[in-house]
């Protein structure tokens, strides 16, 4: 299989570039010189990541749990574009922590809403464009909670594992049928962003009683990729022509796991929570 065009300098899609890594990607696709329509929930951080680009730039308040928007801003998007598109992020994601025992029903929804349905309503408002053009990446960010399953966040595990699933789904699909459109996994480790510190959380499952803020810091200590880096391998991976990209050191270990002891991993993680716990404890 040849090699696809290199994203630097077409433009891109990318929801939830008001911070983190959709942020991080907008800032770098626009500096290679990439037109980026960029869509996000939150207008205030949508036109802060704006104001710091120099190239073209459409911007959106779009909430992704809306089809039918998603499909107006498909239509905008297509108006606006200076070539054809080359790249959709479906990147805008949340996060719920709590044990499945004392799940809130709105919570796991609202999660499911955003992290899946946001990702299979952007990816059909989209296809269709890619299509019709005969070239072009959906590109659905997962998570190594799509590899895993993980205590305390089976709302946001069962939402990643359905992204990858939806997304792998198309990717055969699309071979089937002889289309040069390709259908992208992301799987980020941890990524030191806002997500732990806009998570929904209504207390801490593990009964150390920490607080949100609390839960958010020890997360992001433990996270080895900023969102910068994190935006350069998502960038490099759909040049290269990868169907799946594993983002950061951990994700490796995490993809390790899954392959090497599929139904056990947990042992080898709870080892390594507790450690990080008891480290917590004592300091
Ligand atoms: N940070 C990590 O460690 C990590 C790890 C694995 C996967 N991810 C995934 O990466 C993606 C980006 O997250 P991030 O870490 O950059 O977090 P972030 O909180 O910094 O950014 C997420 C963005 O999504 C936007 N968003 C939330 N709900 C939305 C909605 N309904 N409609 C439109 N936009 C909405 C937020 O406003 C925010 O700008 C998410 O899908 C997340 O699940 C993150």
């Amino acid at each position: 299989m040849s090699r696809p065009r290199s994203l630097a300098g077409r433009p891109v899609v990318i929801t939830g570039a008001a911070s983190g890594i959709g942020r991080a990607l907008a800032t770098r696709l626009s500096r290679l010189g990439s037109p980026v329509a960029l869509a996000d929930v939150d207008a205030d951080g949508l036109n802060a990541t704006a104001a710091a680009l120099h190239g073209r730039v459409l911007t959106r308040v779009l909430d992704v749990r809306d089809a039918e928007d998603q499909l107006k801003f498909a239509a905008e998007v297509q108006d606006w574009l200076p070539a054809p598109l080359a790249a959709v992020f479906n990147n805008a994601g949340v996060a719920v922590t709590s044990s499945v025992l004392d799940a809130v029903i709105e919570d796991d929804d609202w999660l499911h809403d955003i992290n899946f349905h946001g990702v299979v309503h952007g990816t059909r408002a989209f296809l269709p464009i890619l299509v019709a053009q005969g070239e072009g990446a959906i590109v659905n960010t997962s998570s190594v909670f799509g590899l895993l399953g993980m205590p305390n966040q089976s709302a946001y595990c069962a939402a990643k594992f359905a992204v990858r699933g939806f997304t792998e789904s198309l990717r055969q699909e699309l071979a089937l049928g002889g289309s040069a459109v390709r259908a992208i996994t992301v799987h980020p480790g941890g990524i030191t962003t806002n997500i732990a510190r806009n998570a929904r959380v209504r207390r801490d499952p593990t009964g150390l009683g920490r607080s949100r803020e609390e839960m958010a810091a020890q997360f992001e200590a433990m996270t080895m990729t900023s969102p910068d880096k994190a935006a350069a391998i998502i960038h490099a991976g759909v040049d290269r022509g990868k169907a799946r990209i594993l983002v950061g050191p951990d994700a490796y270990l995490f993809d390790a796991l899954a392959r090497i002891t599929p139904t056990h991993y947990n042992a080898v993680l709870s080892r390594v929570l507790w450690r990080s716990r008891r480290k917590e404890t004592v300091r």
